[in-house]
């Protein structure tokens, strides 16, 4: 299967921003990791990361064709994404939401995504753990269709 994790806005930084928060980890750390363990279960994953929300609808378009599912971290868009959700929508792509934080045990405005409802399912509050948690059960969910 070909996978893709798709990170949004200030995620490039992960390692340096907000280490209580988001951890030690920068991407290419959790990249490497994810790369390693798809390769036990014969899969391929690719890493893509934008700061801007159009980046992150282009990224999901781009997708469409020849990737089987998303394992998708949008950030702050997730919050305020409309354009994000209708590309979900549009592309059919099958989508796991991911976030390192618990986002319900932090500020109210986090409390919401405008994604939940058109995604498979939701991993968050396991930290860098959660990306191989979101391809497993991303992998698990397309072993079943
Ligand atoms: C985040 C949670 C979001 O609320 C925040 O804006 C982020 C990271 C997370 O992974 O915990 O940028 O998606």
């Amino acid at each position: 299967m070909k996978l893709l994790v798709l990170n949004g806005p200030n995620l490039n930084l992960l390692g340096e921003r907000e280490p209580g928060i988001y951890g030690a980890a920068s991407l290419a750390d959790i990249e490497a990791e994810c790369q390693a363990f798809v390769s036990t279960f014969g899969s391929s994953v690719r890493f893509e990361q934008s700061n801007h929300e159009g980046g992150l609808v282009d990224a999901l378009h781009g997708a469409r064709h020849d990737t089987d599912g998303v394992v998708l971290n949008a950030g702050a868009y997730t919050h305020t994404s409309i354009a994000l959700r209708d590309a979900i929508s549009a592309t059919r792509l099958p989508v796991i939401e991911l976030h390192l934080s618990n986002t319900h045990a932090r500020e109210e405005f986090r409390h919401t995504s405008m994604i939940a409802a058109v995604v498979v399912g939701i991993i968050q509050g396991f930290g860098a753990d959660g990306y191989p948690l979101a391809l497993r059960a991303l992998h698990q969910h397309l072993s079943k269709k």
